[in-house]
C-alpha cells in the first residue's frame, strides 16, 4: 500500500530560482533565505520520498487565460522545464509517475472531484522552485513528481473548505494504490504578496504566522477563512496560500490518526517582493 509519510509546505518565488541558478545564494541578500531550508535539505535526504505529489498554480504558463482548470492533475511521464521569458531555468526535466496519477485521478474523480488530466505540460517556478529549494542543485530530481495545478489565477477560485476535503481525498487515493510508496504531499505558493495594483509589495507578518499556527494546530480552522480574507490581508496573490490547505488535509489528523510532529517552520521576509513560509510536517507512525 502507498501511504502519506509527511506534507511540505514552501512559497515559489520566482527570484528565488533565479538567485540559485545564477550563483547568488551566499551573498547578503540571500544568505538568510537559503539558510532556512538548510535543514529541509537534509530533513529530505534522511526521509527520500518515493514520489512527491506537488500542488502549485500555473502562473498563466501551460494554461493561458485562454482555459483555466481548477483543478488538474499531471499524468504524464514527464514535464519540461517552462520558458517563462528568460529560457527554461537549467533544472533537471521532471519526471512523472503516470501510473500512480492515473489511480489517483480514478480514484478522487470518483470521490466527486472533478479534476482536469494534463497529458501534456510544461511546468513553471511554481513547481520548480520548491524542488530546488528542497533538493538543491541536483544532476537529476531524485524522484517522480506529480504535478497538481491548482487555479488561483482568475476568480472565482476554490475554497479553502474544498481544498482541505480534496487532500482528505487524495490521502485516500494514495492509501488505496497497490504499490508500496512512500509520498510526500506538498503545498506551495503565497505568502503574503501582492505582485500589481496600488497594493503591490504589501507583506502581513501577522497574517502568515496566524495562518502557519492554524495550518499546523487546526487546518479545519483555516480552512473556514473565505477566499476575500486572503485578499485582503495578505495581498492578491496571498491567495496561493489555499493551496497549503490541500496538502495539509491529506494529513493522517484529518483521518483519525495522531497530529502530525512539526519538523520545521521557517518564515522570512523578504525574497524578492514576497514574504516567505515554510513548514514540514510528518505523520506519526
Ligand atoms: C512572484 C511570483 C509568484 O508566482 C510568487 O508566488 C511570488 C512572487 C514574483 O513574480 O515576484
Ligand atoms: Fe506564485
Amino acid at each position: 500500500m502507498a501511504r502519506i509519510t509527511a506534507s511540505v509546505f514552501t512559497s515559489h518565488v520566482p527570484a528565488i530560482g533565479a538567485a540559485l541558478d545564477l550563483g547568488k545564494t551566499a551573498e547578503p541578500y540571500w544568505q538568510p533565505l537559503f539558510a532556512g531550508y538548510e535543514k529541509s535539505k537534509q530533513w529530505i535526504r534522511d526521509n527520500p520520498p518515493d514520489v512527491v505529489f506537488l500542488v502549485f498554480n500555473d502562473h498563466a504558463t501551460a494554461f493561458s487565460l485562454d482555459m483555466i482548470p481548477t483543478f488538474a492533475i499531471g499524468c504524464a511521464a514527464e514535464f519540461p522545464v517552462a520558458d517563462e521569458g528568460w529560457g527554461p531555468r537549467p533544472v533537471p526535466k521532471v519526471t512523472g509517475h503516470p501510473e500512480l496519477a492515473a489511480h489517483i485521478a480514478q480514484s478522487v474523480i470518483q470521490q466527486d472531484f472533478d479534476l482536469t488530466l494534463v497529458n501534456k505540460m510544461d511546468v513553471d517556478h511554481g513547481l520548480t522552485v520548491p524542488l530546488s529549494l528542497m533538493y538543491g542543485q541536483p544532476a537529476a530530481w531524485p524522484c517522480p513528481v506529480i504535478p497538481f495545478h491548482t487555479n488561483v489565477v482568475q476568480y472565482p477560485v476554490p475554497s479553502g473548505r474544498r481544498c482541505l476535503a480534496l487532500g482528505q481525498a487524495i490521502r485516500r487515493a494514495v492509501e488505496s494504490f497497490d504499490q508500496d510508496l512512500k509520498v510526500q504531499i506538498w503545498g506551495t505558493g503565497g505568502m503574503s504578496h501582492q505582485l500589481q495594483g496600488p497594493r503591490a509589495g504589501l507583506i502581513n507578518k501577522e497574517f502568515d504566522n496566524a495562518f502557519l499556527d492554524r495550518l499546523i494546530a487546526d487546518p479545519k480552522a483555516q480552512a473556514a477563512v473565505p477566499h476575500i480574507d486572503y485578499v485582503r490581508e495578505a495581498g492578491s496573490e496571498g491567495i496561493e496560500l489555499v493551496m497549503w490547505l490541500i496538502a495539509r488535509g491529506a494529513m493522517g489528523d484529518l483521518a483519525g490518526g495522531p497530529p502530525p510532529r512539526l519538523a520545521h517552520r521557517f518564515y522570512h521576509v523578504p525574497a524578492s517582493n514576497t514574504a516567505v513560509g515554510h513548514l514540514i510536517l510528518e505523520e506519526q507512525t
